[in-house]
């Protein structure tokens, strides 16, 4: 895909005119990373926003002994390290790419000045900001409230909604993550993950076909489990 086409399928240009579409494909500039790649650290200084053209990120904090906790995984569409960029303060986490990915670099003032010279950039930016601080607070009542099987449950629901496609009442969500992927999303232990997904499997609620996650009732899936 060439950039100018790239630029135009990401959500937050979406609404841009031909002409300044074809500025921000001209101040950006592509860096690929390999699998486990770091793109950057928490706690860094942020000099640039990052779109994903190709490949999946994990927004990550770790603590001291190794342990981790995935916060989100961005897929190709998706923007992230706007926070710092926004508010002048380091990296609020790590992010990691997770297969072979190539993303679309734009540096701060370049960036700061599309979002001043162009409203309705700043409009799908609050959007979409709004949209990941309703799925924290999802994040946050499911760690706080849900037992176990509650838990992966939500992660299952919050990755249908990222990067599920429904035919049939049916979800299928492509490239399912790892169990330890899974694990540090939930809060669980990948042990967990397993027996939930087979439990899961056995009462015919989810089915899983390659790399691929089926639910196979979504509506009845979400009713019982959000
Ligand atoms: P920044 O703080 O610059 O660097 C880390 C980035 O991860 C951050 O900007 C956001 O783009 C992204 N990020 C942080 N928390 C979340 C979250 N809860 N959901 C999705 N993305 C996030």
């Amino acid at each position: 895909m060439d950039i100018v086409e790239l630029v135009r399928a990401v959500p937050i240009f979406g609404d841009l005119d031909e002409n300044e579409i074809k500025k921000v494909a001209e101040i950006g500039i592509n860096r690929k990373f390999s699998k486990n790649g770091i793109v950057f650290l928490e706690e860094e200084e942020g000099a640039a926003l990052f779109i994903i053209i190709s490949g999946k990120v994990k927004i990550v904090r770790t603590d001291d002994d190794g342990g981790e906790v995935i916060l989100s995984i961005l897929g190709s569409g998706d923007f992230f390290g706007e926070m710092a960029i926004l508010d002048g303060l380091p990296r609020s986490a790590t992010v990691v790419s997770i297969d072979n990915s190539e993303l679309f670099m734009i540096h701060r003032r370049d960036f700061l000045q599309v979002v001043e010279k162009a409203p309705q950039v700043a409009i799908s930016l609050l959007r979409e900001l709004t949209r990941r601080l309703r799925k924290a607070d999802e994040q946050i009542k499911s760690l706080s409230l849900k037992d176990a099987v509650g838990r992966v449950a939500n992660v299952i629901l919050q990755l249908a909604d990222d990067s599920g496609k429904i035919k049939k009442g049916q979800v299928i969500i492509p490239d399912f993550p790892l169990q330890q992927d899974l694990a540090n999303m939930a809060g669980t232990s990948r042990e967990t993950i397993s027996r939930t997904i087979h439990q899961f499997i056995r009462e015919g609620l989810l089915e899983q076909r390659g790399n691929s996650l089926i639910i196979t009732n979504f509506d009845k899936f979400k009713s019982s489990y959000s």
